[in-house]
């Protein structure tokens, strides 16, 4: 049931455990929503990947922004992993759970000249530099610290990620990254960077990629850059290949690349590259080990639809109402009774606040335990308060046991910072 690859197994639902905790217990002490997260679940995807990258010079800088929870940092941290980050915030949490500095590459379309400031000082390895004034700015500041800024260039391969528009990141049309003829004068004017060694390459070109093809296409378009490059006397010393690979959302129709396919394409499309080879997968180490429990508040028979009306919301996770995202549904209790359809909808004031439509349910009712599936990346990580409804609790699983790595927020600390104006200033 546990360290296997195939995360859906981590679950069994039939009895109500997963890795062997008992949910509903679980429930009834921590109240619901609850995001659970398995860390045998996300420690074998850790492995699974390691091992297929097993002979090149590789370092998995995991992206943060997919599940920034410190203890899910953490076992990326114990695990040798480097961070992928693309704020202060995501750069403070990286250093407090133990991930060295010089394992952090930094992202991003608007890093701040204080953001650059923290991140020098903290000393990362790398800036995946996104715009000429990005470059100029990452001069300046590692100018005035005395200090020297590795870089890479973020190229935008103009390729087409085919997956959602939303989260879709390498046509020129996006706002991330620079065209490769840009990328090339970077590299002819680096002499004149004095405080920045310009000696890397970065692609990211989308997110949930359930097909190698794009990937694969992007790659060429940055190794036949790198060739270029190199013997036009050039040092590219790293390849950083993004993340983006997708995880099963839909039983039966997502269908995801296998993990050896993945890095036997990077393989080939940089062979013979000398230099560290860096990945930044976020989703695919996380998303499959996480899982959303709510419970039913009441049905409702509306005029055309039933509703299912559940204690979480779009507030911790967005994903259905911001994407239409698919995730599957399992009542944690199965009455062996003919199915109901069902729209599985929150309770924040929104029509959006909507995890399913004509979803195909056993019978449920008021009370009952609902697993919202695939939670584990991008869900609590996109929460927020609207409808001032308080951040989720989170527990990370293990052999029988679990430990809270986020207690419920409370009132006090939801409205923390708000006062009445009181204190008018003049500007
Ligand atoms: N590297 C960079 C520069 C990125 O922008 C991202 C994700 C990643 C790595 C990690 O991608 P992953 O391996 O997780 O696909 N909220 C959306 C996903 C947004 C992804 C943003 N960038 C969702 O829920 O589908």
């Amino acid at each position: 049931m546990t360290g296997t690859t195939d995360l859906a197994e981590a679950v069994c639902a039939d009895d109500g455990r997963l890795e062997g905790v008992d949910l509903r217990v679980l429930a009834q002490r921590l109240g619901t929503p609850l995001h659970v997260y398995s860390a045998p679940a996300i420690g074998a995807r850790i492995r699974a990947l390691q091992t297929a990258l097993r002979g090149q010079d590789a370092l998995i800088c995991y992206a943060v922004k997919a599940n920034s929870n410190l203890a899910v940092l953490g076992l990326m941290a114990d695990a040798g992993l480097g961070a992928d980050i693309v704020s202060a915030g995501e750069l403070q949490r990286s250093l407090r759970a133990g991930i060295p500095a010089g394992r952090i590459v930094f992202s991003g379309v608007a890093k701040s000249a204080d953001e650059i400031g923290d991140a020098l000082a903290a000393g990362i390895g790398r800036f995946n530099v996104e715009s000429k004034d990005e470059l100029r700015l990452l001069q300046d500041v590692a100018a005035a610290r005395g200090a020297v800024a590795r870089a890479s260039v973020r190229v935008n391969p103009d390729v087409d990620a085919l997956t959602h528009a939303k989260i879709s990141t390498g046509k020129s049309e996006n706002k991330f990254g620079v065209g490769i003829d840009e990328a090339r004068e970077w590299f002819a004017d680096s002499t004149r960077l004095t405080h920045v060694r310009l000696d890397g390459l970065h692609v990211h070109i989308g997110s949930q990629m359930l097909c190698l093809d794009p990937i694969q296409l992007a790659l060429q378009r940055v190794a036949a850059l790198w060739r270029e490059l190199t013997s036009s006397g050039y040092a590219i010393n790293s390849i950083d290949v993004g993340g983006g690979l997708g995880v099963r959302y839909r039983d039966g129709q997502d269908q995801p690349v296998s993990v050896q396919d993945y890095a036997e394409v990077i393989r080939k499309t940089l062979d013979g590259f000398g230099g560290r080879i860096l990945l930044e997968p976020g989703r695919w180490l996380v998303a499959e080990a996480g899982f959303l429990l709510t419970r039913v508040l009441r049905i409702k028979q509306g005029r055309q639809r039933r509703f299912l009306v559940v204690d979480a919301a779009m507030t911790e996770l967005v994903r259905p109402s911001l994407y239409d995202a698919w995730h599957e549904i399992v009542p944690i209790l199965r009455r062996p009774l003919p199915p109901q359809i069902y729209d599985v909808v929150g309770p924040v004031c929104e029509s959006s606040d909507t995890f399913a439509v004509d979803r195909q349910l056993p019978p449920c009712e008021p009370g009952d335990l609902l697993m919202i599936k695939t939670t584990g990346a991008y869900g609590a990580a996109m929460a927020s308060n609207y409808n001032s409804r308080p951040l989720a609790v989170e527990v990370l699983l293990e052999r029988g046991r679990y430990a809270v790595v986020r207690r419920r927020q409370t009132l006090e600390e939801m409205i923390a910072g708000e006062q009445p104006a009181r204190n008018w200033e003049c500007a």
